[in-house]
């Protein structure tokens, strides 16, 4: 079954528009970053991988290269087709309940900004509800300057250009975040809600559902790892 646009969320591009408003012929597009190389130096060899909001697979694909085995999560039917040797699972993460755990839960791609509080609190609850003992929760958070160095933009490489054009206030302190990503062929544009967290709110937002920070992974503050707060590492 097809789900809805989720609310407050849009977007406009060539083929199939996810829930959250991403174009996945242009998704597919985009290049993999250091988002393995981070991921790998965090988590144990071979460890098996819970990827929630794993979109295309730019990072499963990279992460079942170094030999780790993943479980890719969408609640989009068209990007998951495009997943190549993992497991997928087609559901809204904060519904996901598989009978078991993994020794690392991935919520990437700014998902724990999520505008609705209650989305945001549901994404944490699975991570949580399908973490090993032992294992970890990673998290990439936004960067501190995501919604007032605006407009901005970066020219990559690959030969686009994302642009990051307004940011603007909607109530309850969640910003409507307008991207648009320019291709030689084809714009994707992207609106979606976007509640900024400062270290400490996020620290509690983890809090709430029993998750502590074991350690900030990179220097800018963006990539987290999170382990449950009752057992310790
Ligand atoms: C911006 S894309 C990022 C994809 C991937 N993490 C990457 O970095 O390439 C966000 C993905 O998360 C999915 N998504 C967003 N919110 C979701 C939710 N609550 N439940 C399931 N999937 C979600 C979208 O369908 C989309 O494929």
């Amino acid at each position: 079954m097809k789900r809805d646009m989720r609310e407050g969320y849009e977007g406009t591009g060539p083929g199939a528009i996810t829930p959250d408003g991403c174009a996945v012929e242009l998704y597919a597009r985009l290049p993999v970053g250091d988002e393995p190389d981070v991921i790998a130096a965090a988590v144990p060899a071979g460890a098996r991988v819970l990827e929630l909001g794993s979109g295309v697979g730019r990072v499963t694909h990279a992460l079942l290269e170094r030999g780790f085995t993943v479980t890719a999560v969408d609640e989009s039917a068209e990007m998951l087709e495009r997943v190549r040797g993992a497991r997928t699972v087609c559901t809204p993460i904060e519904e996901l309940r598989l009978d078991e755990t993994f020794d690392v839960v991935l919520l990437a791609s700014f998902l724990v900004h999520a505008g609705d509080a209650e989305v945001r609190r549901g994404l944490l609850r699975t991570c949580v509800r399908h973490l090993a003992e032992g294992g970890c929760v990673l998290i990439q958070r936004e960067g501190e300057e995501y919604h007032t160095n605006v407009p901005r933009e970066r020219v990559d490489p690959a030969g686009f250009t994302v642009r990051i054009v307004s940011t603007e206030p909607v109530g309850d302190g969640v910003d409507a975040v307008h991207a648009e990503y320019v291709f030689p062929d084809a714009v994707w544009t992207q609106t979606f809600r976007s509640r900024p967290l400062t270290k400490e709110q996020f620290e509690e937002a983890l809090e709430e559902e029993g998750l502590r920070v074991d350690r900030y992974l990179t220097q800018d503050g963006m990539w987290v790892r999170a382990v449950a707060a009752a057992t310790g590492d």
